[in-house]
C-alpha cells in the first residue's frame, strides 16, 4: 500500500520503517531539511536497536523515502499518518499546533479518497479538530474530496520500539467509517498473523485509551515509589515487598520497580496532559495529580540521600554517576532523573563525573562544556577521585560491578543505588556503604 507519514521522530520513523518492511511504499515527510538529508544518507538521528539496518535496507530497496516536500508526498499516499510532536504547553496540556498544521497541509493537497491517521498522542477530541481543519482547507479550495480521520495511537517503548511495532500486543483503531476501518485492516493484516490484534472503537475512546495506558503505568510506578518511601521509614525492604505483591497475577511483576522516578518523553507529559484535560472539563483528577507529585518528589530522592550522607556538605565533592539516559537502551535524556540529580549537585557546588553507554553526546548537547561535568568513556573512569557512586539508570553493564575495584577507587566508599540493582548485604560486606530506594532494613 502507499503510505505517507508526517514526522520522523521515534513514532514516525519506526512506523515508516516497519510498514516498509512489510512491503508497503512509504514516504516520510519532515520540515527539518537537515534531518531529511541525514535520513536519506542512512544516518539515523536516534539510537533505537534494529532501526538503522531496517531503514537503510528499505530505503535501498526503494520502499522508504524521505522528503521535506509535502505536496508530492501527500499525492503518493492513500493513507496519510500524522506522527508529529505534541509538546506540553506551559500549563501541561498538549500543544496541537504541529498536528493541526499537518492537517491543514493535507487539506491543501488531497485530491482522492484519503485516510488520515492520527498516531501522535493527542487529547480527546483531536480527531474532530483534525477533521475540521482538513475540511476547512478543502472548502477554501472549493473542492469536495472524500476523506476519513482515524485515531490509531502508538504503544512503542523506546529501546524496544522496532519489536513493539512488528509484534504489537494490540492495534487500537478509533474510527467511525467502515471504509477507513477496512483500509487499516488491510494495512495491518501482516501484523495480525496469529490472531486479530485490532481493537476497533470510536475516535474519542481510542484517544483516551492511549492516555489511560500510560497513566496506569505511571501510577504503578508512583505507587511503588510511595511504598518504597514508607518501607524506608518502617524498616522494611521494598524489594521483598515488590516480589511479594508481584506474585499476585492481578498485580503482576511489570512496572512495579521503585527507583529515581519515571522520565522520558511520554509518562510525565501524558499524565500532566490527561490531568489538564480532566480539569478543563470540570473533573478534579486527584489521583493523576498525586502520581505526578510523587514522581516529582522521587526525582529529588537521590540528592536527598547524598545530602544526608555528607551532612549537607556537598561543596567541592565529586560524585560519580552511572547512567544518564531516562532508561536503558536509549540515548534519550528527556525528563531523565539524572538531570534533576546533576542540577541539584551543581547547585550544591559538587562536580559530576558521569558514564552512560549511549547518552554522553546528548548530555553534552544539553549542558555544553562545563567545569563541573566530566563525561567519561568507561564506567570505572567515572570513579576516579570521586567521593560516591550513584546509579541512576539500570544499564545491564552496571549489574555486577567489581566491588573491590569500586572500593579502591572511591575516597569514602559509598554507593547510592537509585535502581536497587545490588544486594545491600553484598555491597556492605565488600566494605562499601549502601543506600537504595526503600531499603529500610539496610540503612
Ligand atoms: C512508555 C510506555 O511504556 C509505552 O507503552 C508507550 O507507548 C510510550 O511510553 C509512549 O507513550 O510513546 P517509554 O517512555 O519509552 O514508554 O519508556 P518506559 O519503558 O515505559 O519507561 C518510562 C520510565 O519509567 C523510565 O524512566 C523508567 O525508568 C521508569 N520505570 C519503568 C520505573 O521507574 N519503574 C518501572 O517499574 C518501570
Amino acid at each position: 500500500m502507499k503510505v505517507t507519514i508526517f514526522g520522523t521522530g521515534y513514532v514516525g520513523l519506526v512506523t515508516g520503517a516497519c510498514l516498509a518492511e512489510m512491503g508497503n511504499h512509504i514516504v516520510c515527510v519532515d520540515v527539518d531539511a537537515r534531518k531529511v538529508e541525514r535520513l536519506e544518507a542512512g544516518d539515523i538521528p536516534i539510537f533505537e536497536p534494529g532501526l538503522e539496518p531496517m531503514v537503510v535496507r528499505n530505503h535501498a530497496e526503494g520502499r522508504l523515502a524521505f522528503t521535506t516536500d509535502a505536496g508530492p508526498a501527500i499525492d503518493h499516499g492513500d493513507i496519510v499518518f500524522i506522527a508529529v510532536g505534541t509538546p506540553p504547553d506551559e500549563d501541561g496540556s498538549a500543544d496541537l499546533q504541529y498536528v493541526l498544521a499537518v492537517a491543514k497541509t493535507i487539506g491543501d493537497h488531497i485530491d482522492r479518497y484519503t485516510v488520515v491517521v492520527n498516531k501522535s498522542t493527542v487529547p480527546v477530541g483531536t480527531a474532530d479538530r483534525v477533521r475540521a481543519a482538513v475540511a476547512a482547507r478543502l472548502e477554501a479550495r472549493g473542492v469536495d474530496v472524500p476523506f476519513d480521520v482515524v485515531s490509531n495511537p502508538e504503544f512503542l517503548k523506546e529501546g524496544d520500539a522496532v519489536e513493539d511495532c512488528l509484534r504489537p500486543d494490540r492495534i487500537i483503531v478509533g474510527a467511525s467509517s467502515q471504509k477507513a476501518i477496512g483500509v487499516l485492516r488491510k494495512l495491518y493484516a501482516p501484523f495480525n498473523r496469529n490472531h486479530d490484534r485490532m481493537v476497533v472503537m470510536d475516535e474519542r475512546s481510542a484517544e483516551l485509551t492511549k492516555y489511560a495506558a500510560n497513566a496506569m503505568l505511571a501510577t504503578k510506578i508512583s505507587f511503588m515509589n510511595e511504598i518504597a518511601n514508607i518501607a524506608e521509614h518502617v524498616g522494611a525492604d521494598v524489594e521483598l515487598v515488590r516480589q511479594g505483591i508481584g506474585a499476585d497475577p492481578r498485580i503482576g511483576y511489570h512496572f512495579i520497580y521503585p527507583g529515581a522516578g519515571y522520565g522520558g518523553s511520554c509518562f510525565p507529559k501524558d499524565v500532566q496532559a490527561l490531568a489538564r484535560t480532566a480539569h478543563t472539563v470540570g473533573y478534579d483528577a486527584r489521583l493523576l495529580d498525586a502520581v505526578e507529585a510523587v514522581n516529582d518528589a522521587q526525582k529529588s530522592r537521590l540528592f536527598a540521600l547524598l545530602s544526608k550522607h555528607f551532612g549537607g556538605k556537598l561543596e567541592g565533592r565529586t560524585i560519580a554517576v552511572w547512567g544518564l539516559a531516562f532508561k536503558p537502551n536509549t540515548d534519550d535524556m528527556r525528563e531523565a532523573s539524572s538531570r534533576r540529580l546533576m542540577e541539584q549537585l551543581w547547585d550544591a557546588g559538587a562536580k559530576v563525573r558521569a558514564f552512560d553507554p549511549e547518552a554522553a553526546d546528548e548530555t553534552r548537547r544539553i549542558y555544553g562544556e562545563r567545569d563541573d561535568l566530566a563525561l567519561v568513556d568507561r564506567p570505572y573512569d567515572a570513579l576516579d577521585g570521586a567521593d560516591a557512586l550513584v546509579i541512576v539508570t539500570e544499564w545491564k553493564a552496571f549489574r555486577s560491578p567489581d566491588f573491590a575495584r569500586v572500593k579502591s577507587l572511591l575516597g569514602t566508599p559509598v554507593i547510592f543505588d537509585g535502581r536497587n540493582l545490588y544486594d545491600p548485604v553484598a555491597v556492605e560486606e565488600a566494605g562499601i556503604a549502601y543506600y537504595g530506594i526503600g531499603r529500610g532494613r539496610s540503612v
